[in-house]
Formats: C-alpha cells, structure tokens, sequence
C-alpha cells in the first residue's frame, strides 16, 4: 500500500514567489500571491506540483475572461469540450470549452446546467472511456449563502478500507452511468432509466493507479446506475453501499465556501465532489473548463 504525501499544515513558498498554504484537512491547499493571466513557467511548475500533493487548489481574487480561464487551463493540457447543456444547448458561444454551471434564467431559459438543488457526490464525466483528468471552475457570481462545494480524497478512501475489502474488490471493474448527472437530469440524447445493468456508461477498474503518481485510488465516480462488473445486482448494489461507506466520511472531506474570483482546480482522477443546495431565487454563475485526461484509468 502507498501512503498518502505527507501534507505539512505550514504555508511554503517556492522560488517563483506563490505561496501554498494547505487546508490542514484531508485535501486542499490556497495559492495566494499568484495572477493567473500572467504565470512564468516557474510558477506553473509549482502549482502543477501542488496539485498532485493536494489535489484541489483554490485561487482567490482572480479576474479572467473566458479566454484566461482557457489559457491558464491549457497549460495542464488539451482541453474537452463541455458537455451538451441540459437544454440541448451549448453553452458559450465560440467557447465550446466553456461549461456554464448556473441557475439563472435568461427568458425562462436557464443559462447553464445543475440547478440550484444538491449535485450528488461525483466526479466528472467519468462515463467516457477517456475521462477528464481535470476539471476547474471559475466564479463569476455566488449566493449569500449555500451552495458550497465539498471534495474528497480517494487516495485516503482506498487507505481506509480494511485490508479483506480491499482484497474483495481487487480486480473489479464499475460501469459509471452516462444517464443522469449530478443534479438529477437526464443527459442529452439518453434516455431515463434507473437499471444498472443496462443503463448507459462505461466500466473501468474500480482501483485505478493515478497515472502521474503511481497510487492506488477507490474510482467510484457516482453511485447511480453504478455496477460492478460480473456480479448480479443485489452482490453489486451491497458491496457498493459498502465501499461508498468509507468515501465520504468527514475524516477525507474538504469544503469551499464561494468567493466572486475564486478559482478551484481538482483533479478528477483521485477525488469526487458534491454541491449543496442554495436558494433558487438567488445568482449562481460559475464557469468550467475540464482538461483532458492523456490515459484511461487503468489498474
Ligand atoms: C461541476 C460541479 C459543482 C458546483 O461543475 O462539475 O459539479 O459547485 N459543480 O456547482
Ligand atoms: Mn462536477
């Protein structure tokens, strides 16, 4: 078993004059004293760095234009279109990268995808073969209150299982469900329907090693549709309960409370996040980019 990198709770700064300073919970760290339209190689060294370390970074008081938020988001790598909005529509035009996450409606018309509701524990598009590594959202505009987002660190999650479920779940492989995402709404082009066996979506090793830091992560993605391959349905649905058990606990959770300006960047391979709910009569606007993953997840 690979343990986690020790996370010192002390802020450490690097030759390129940004300072990481860690959450002190299970993940997370803020960079501060770093503007993302201007970023010397240097800088993006460090920050690459500290996102494997701490696999969720927060930077506040940014302000970037849609191109900014691309740009900066390029440097991890190319970039996935965003998907097809719950409407049918694409979201920003000229910006096919751009996904809109938002309540707002323009005309009746909500401008982006999720709603105001909770968005369930998951971790993003994972139903492709080729998931995104990334995904980074940018705030433009933030409830008074609700709608903070939580994370958590499957490094830690596959840490805590006891040693005889880990050695039951070695080898599977889990379908993540293509139907529904986070918030409840059916995906475009799919139709509803709530079997995991036949649902739409696609299996991968349930204990994938990330690919840039050679440790073992629990890969659950989300819970709906899920199926763990080759078992029937009841063995699946009560191993899963199981394992979902150890994903979320408080102990590997970390939770970010919006600011106009905040960017946060995670990396999808070794965490899932979840958003509460907020007051529908209130503005939400964030912006999201998501970088393509250069591998599937493999055992
Ligand atoms: C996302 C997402 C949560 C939020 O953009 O992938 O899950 O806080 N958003 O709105
Ligand atoms: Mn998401």
């Amino acid at each position: 078993m690979n343990a986690s990198p020790p996370r010192s709770r002390s802020a450490s700064s690097s030759a390129a004059g940004l300072q990481i300073i860690p959450t002190g919970a299970a993940l997370g760290a803020d960079v501060q004293g770093v503007d993302l339209r201007r970023l010397s190689g240097d800088a993006f060294a460090a920050i690459h760095r500290a996102w494997l370390d701490h696999l969720v970074l927060r930077f506040r008081g940014q302000q970037l234009t849609d191109e900014d938020l691309i740009a900066f988001s390029r440097r991890f790598g190319a970039l996935d279109c965003a998907p097809v909005q719950e409407t049918g529509r694409r979201f920003v035009e000229g910006h096919p990268e751009i996904y809109v996450v938002s309540n707002v409606l323009v005309d009746g018309v909500p401008i982006g995808s999720l709603g105001a509701g909770e968005a369930v524990w998951h971790t993003d598009m994972s139903y492709q073969e080729d998931p995104p590594k990334a995904s980074m959202l940018y705030a433009l505009e933030v409830p008074p209150a609700g709608g903070n987002t939580y994370f958590c660190n499957m490094y830690r999650a596959y840490e805590a299982l006891p040693e005889g479920l880990r050695q039951r779940i070695a080898g599977l492989t889990l379908k993540h469900d293509g139907t529904y995402n986070s918030g409840g709404y059916v995906r475009q082009g799919v139709t509803a329907q709530d079997d995991p066996l036949t649902s739409p979506g696609v299996y991968h090793p349930l204990v994938p090693r990330h690919p840039e830091t050679g440790k073992c992560v629990l890969y659950l993605g989300r819970r709906r549709n899920a199926h763990l391959g080759g078992l029937p349905l009841a063995e699946s649905e009560a191993l899963l309960d199981e394992l979902w058990s150890y994903a979320t606990r408080d102990e590997v959770v970390w939770h970010t409370e919006w600011q106009v300006g905040d960017v946060v960047l995670w990396d999808n391979r070794c965490t899932m996040h979840r958003r509460d709910p907020f007051d529908a009569q209130a503005r939400r606007i964030l912006h999201r980019t998501q970088i393509k993953g250069e591998t599937r997840p493999e055992a």
